[in-house]
């Protein structure tokens, strides 16, 4: 069977980023045939309508790694009960211009580190809300919901906590039977 390519988007900018070290767990416990790219956020300027027409070149990046991906894995937290703006940012890009959205028909993959117990619940909630508006085939389960996350993290940004590792190593395993179920 054909590799799978993975592209891993961590809605976070913050170097130490718990989200940022679960796209990094992630990788470490790939299953074989998987490989798990990322994108960084943080070139990915303000949406604006005024720059559709040619879109700055880190956009058509993420538009074209999207594109070329199998699957794609979110790891979001949670801002005031929502998806952090500069994850919705860039999945706002992603699908522009109206007609060319990269997300079209995506398997997505969701999971998400944060301070409270309830570990990006909400976030997650509102973030399938969105994906579904854009066709994506979003996984339902297992949920990937790191609460408490300074606990289950080093100062690094590691994921040390091995039932968190157990449970991304069990997404990932759902992700490429879904992603070879869509294909
Ligand atoms: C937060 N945080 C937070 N946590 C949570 O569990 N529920 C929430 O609603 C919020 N709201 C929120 C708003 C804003 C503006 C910030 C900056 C933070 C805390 C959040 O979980 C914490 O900052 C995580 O460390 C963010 O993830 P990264 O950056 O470590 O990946």
């Amino acid at each position: 069977m054909n590799p799978l390519t993975i592209l891993g988007i961590a809605g976070s900018l913050r170097r130490h980023s718990f989200n940022r070290g679960l796209l990094r767990a992630a990788q470490e416990l790939a299953p074989e045939g998987m490989s798990i790219g990322t994108f960084d956020l943080l070139g990915i300027p303000p949406y604006n309508f005024d720059e559709e027409a040619v879109l700055p070149a880190s956009v058509a990046e993420l538009k074209a790694r999207i594109r070329a991906a199998d699957a794609v894995l979110i790891a979001t937290p949670e801002y005031n009960y929502s998806v952090p703006g500069v994850l919705k940012n860039a999945i706002d890009w992603a699908s522009r211009p109206f007609g060319d959205s990269a997300w079209e028909a995506k398997p997505v993959a969701l999971m998400g580190a944060s301070v409270s117990t309830v570990g990006t619940a909400r976030a997650q909630q509102h973030l399938r809300q969105t994906l579904t508006s854009l066709n994506c085939h979003t996984l339902t389960r297992p949920e990937v919901l790191i609460g408490v996350a300074a606990q289950k993290f080093d100062a690094a940004g590691n994921l040390t906590d091995p039932k968190a590792r157990e449970m991304v190593g069990r997404l990932l395993a759902a992700l490429v039977a879904w992603t070879r179920k869509l294909a």
